[in-house]
Formats: structure tokens, C-alpha cells, sequence
């Protein structure tokens, strides 16, 4: 299974069923990426910058390109949580300035702190 690896200083990894988006994949691992427009590609509030394994992810169709582009976010390294569908090892960093601090939720999966 895909390993997902979320670099933050609450961050996560652990391993997820392919095809995970990344969001789900932090539910799935206890980590609270934000997802202000509940995952329908129109806020950005999930946005992850790559670090590696960007090949392992879903291709950027047309709506996810199309929303980074108006932000400004047009680098091959942004993505779409909510859109990037995971099919392999892959370390995702995300920008703190837009997070905020989670609740406490538990996680059935089982996942590792990364801090
Ligand atoms: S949750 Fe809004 S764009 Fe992904």
C-alpha cells in the first residue's frame, strides 16, 4: 500500500488503500488538513506543495489546474488535496501559514508522528 507522508509539525505518515485522495489519506491518518470547500476543488485551503513521489499522484485534470492557476499556484509542486489521488509513496509539505490547529480526533488508522 502507499505510504503517505505529511511534513508539518503536527505531521503524519502512514500507509493507505490506492487511490486515497491525499485528503482522505489525512483523515485516515489523524492529520487535519484543511478543506474549507468540503473537497470540491474551489478554495485551496488543501493545498500541499510536493516534496517527492509527484508521479505517484492522479494527474492535475482541467478544474484543479484551472484553480491553482487563478491563485497563483501554477508550479508543477502544488496540488490539490482533495484532487490528488495517491498511487504510490509520496512526501507532501504543508504550508502552515493556511492550517489550523486540529481537534482532537481519533484515527483508526494506524499512522506515525512524524515531529
Ligand atoms: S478542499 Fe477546497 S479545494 Fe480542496
Amino acid at each position: 500500500m502507499p505510504r503517505v507522508t505529511f511534513l508539518h509539525s503536527e505531521g503524519k505518515s502512514g500507509e493507505v488503500d490506492p487511490d486515497t485522495t491525499l485528503l482522505d489519506a489525512a483523515k485516515q491518518l489523524g492529520f487535519r488538513l484543511n478543506h474549507d470547500c468540503g473537497g470540491n476543488a474551489s478554495c485551496t485551503t488543501c493545498r500541499v506543495e510536493v516534496q517527492s513521489g509527484g508521479e505517484h499522484l492522479s494527474e492535475i485534470d482541467f478544474e484543479e489546474q484551472d484553480l491553482l492557476d487563478r491563485e497563483s499556484l501554477s508550479e508543477p509542486w502544488h496540488r490539490l488535496g482533495c484532487q490528488a489521488r495517491v498511487q504510490g509513496d509520496v512526501v507532501v509539505r504543508v504550508p502552515e501559514t493556511k492550517w489550523a490547529a486540529p481537534t482532537q480526533e481519533k484515527s483508526e488508522a494506524q499512522s506515525v508522528d512524524i515531529r
